[in-house]
């Protein structure tokens, strides 16, 4: 007797570039039996400089696109695209919307000064300004960093780490945390800079979708390339960036 086939299920990634690449693949080894597919904006970049009007034009475009594949969930992994836009988009649909938040929550738990870096769009939103006035505490700051995501988009395959240490500014931090999914590629350079622990949104944005989704928090596995599709901007790119750079093969 044939047994009757269940469909996997199908998460859609977004982001403007390759920074969402480093949470999908925490969602990759967590979700080794789902369908990912990966949508992505890399002519675009930086999301974080462009007008409203010009990233709701983006993003919808793109969102359209995601809808027409009938997803199980779709996880926003761009900072910029969450805190400006996924109320917008929650209205918009009716299949789930995860979107990646900088992790202040569970920075300012080891005390301390708590730095946030974003891009200048998100460091100026109403949604970034109400979590840290939610779980930040009177030394949190929010630091705008203009030219980081691009200078990371543009380098990913020769990054230099002195130029990259000029780029970052000079402060004393007890954490940091990384408010753009572009600057997790430099995770080691912003620890080493400041000397303190550094935080990505990814492990809370994949407990998020897990928790969604009803799949158990299960162990690492390494992410499966049958499973994967690169949609839009760039795809060659952020194949070669998922495998070559994060996935190390
Ligand atoms: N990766 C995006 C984020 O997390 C932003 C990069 C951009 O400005 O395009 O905010």
């Amino acid at each position: 007797m044939d047994l009757p086939k269940i469909s996997p299920q199908k998460i859609c990634f977004f982001d403007s570039g390759i920074g969402g690449l480093n949470l999908l693949y925490e969602a990759a080894c967590k979700l080794p039996e789902a369908q990912l597919l990966y949508f992505a904006d890399n002519f675009k970049v930086p999301y974080g400089s462009l007008s409203d009007e010009e990233l709701s034009a983006a993003v919808d475009g793109i969102f359209a696109e995601i809808a027409n594949t009938n997803p199980t969930a779709a996880v926003i992994a761009c900072n910029t695209v969450t805190a400006r836009y996924a109320e917008v988009l929650r209205g918009k649909y009716s299949f789930p919307i995860v979107g990646i938040q900088p992790a202040v929550k569970e920075a300012v738990k080891l005390g301390g000064k708590c730095v946030v870096f974003a891009t200048p769009a998100t460091a100026k939103s109403e949604s970034l300004t109400k979590l840290v006035k939610t779980y930040g505490n009177d030394l949190t700051e929010v630091v705008a960093c203009p030219d980081f995501a691009s200078f990371v988009e543009q380098n990913i395959f020769n990054l230099d780490e002195a130029e990259l240490v000029r780029l970052l500014p000079d402060l004393k931090a007890d954490t940091v945390v990384l408010g753009c999914t572009h600057y997790i590629f430099v995770k080691d350079i912003v620890e080493k800079k400041y000397g303190c622990p550094v935080f990505t949104g990814c492990e809370g944005t994949v407990k998020r979708l897990l928790r969604l989704l009803g799949v158990n928090d299960a162990p690492i596995s390494a992410p499966r390339s049958q499973n994967i599709t690169f949609i839009g901007g760039d795809k060659e790119k952020n194949s070669r960036v998922f495998f070559n750079v994060i996935c190390g093969l």
